[in-house]
């Protein structure tokens, strides 16, 4: 795929995400733990980990995954019925988190954290605001955090989901700040013939 999406592009405002869980339109949900996020877990890629963000974390269950692993979590989200339903499913297991409304383009932690689990996050933005957005991810980041992404392919023009080709990753996630791991993308399969690419990234 040789898709890359135009940064500079112009771009329209990012859709009503609240309107999408509300009409249930919300395909990007497996309702079980990502493929990949099991496959960093038995490799034991998480161990250390004793902060964690999970940005557009949705009504996903890696939050939790994580909470349950012992990592202080923080899960953000600026679409209502994503961050009630983390609070009631962090509530009903006993567990503590911090589980904020706010557009992570924006917001910014207390203190850097060891680790971010980027899933449908990156590619649910614009293209024209990603530069801000990884931005957004470094300055989150400890020295030597690492960032788990995981890069949606879609070979498609236009989104949201948008695709993320590895190229354009490359730019945006420069050397400079980033270091990438020697192993190939962890592939996965995501709904209607798309495909997710997980990549470690390390914070410089
Ligand atoms: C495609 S969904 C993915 C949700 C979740 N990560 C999952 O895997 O099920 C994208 C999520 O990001 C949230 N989102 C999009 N843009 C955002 C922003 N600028 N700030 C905060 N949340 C945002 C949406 O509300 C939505 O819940």
């Amino acid at each position: 795929m040789n898709i890359k999406n135009n940064s500079s592009a112009p771009y329209e405002e990012g859709p009503d995400w609240q309107r999408r869980y509300d009409e249930n339109s919300t395909r990007w949900e497996r309702g079980s733990l990502n493929p990949a996020f099991g496959y960093w877990q038995k490799q034991g890629a998480f161990a250390g980990i004793a902060s964690v963000i999970v940005p557009g974390c949705g009504r996903s269950p890696e939050p939790l995954a994580f909470a349950n692993m012992g990592a202080n979590v923080t899960a953000l989200d600026f679409a209502p019925t994503a961050v009630t339903f983390q609070k009631d499913a962090f509530v009903n297991a006993g567990l503590e988190a911090q589980i904020e409304a706010v557009d992570v383009l924006k917001w910014q932690p207390r203190q850097p954290v060891d680790a971010i689990y980027d899933q449908t996050c990156l590619c649910a933005l614009t293209p024209a605001v990603w530069p801000d957005y990884t931005d957004q991810l470094y300055r989150w980041l400890k020295p030597g955090g690492r960032a788990f992404m995981l890069f949606m392919q879609t070979g498609k023009e236009g989104g949201p989901p948008f695709h993320c080709a590895l190229s354009h990753m490359r730019e945006i996630f420069d050397e400079t700040h980033w270091q990438w791991p020697d192993e190939p993308p962890q592939e996965t399969d995501h709904s209607n013939e798309k495909v997710e690419l997980g990549v470690i990234l390390t914070r410089r």
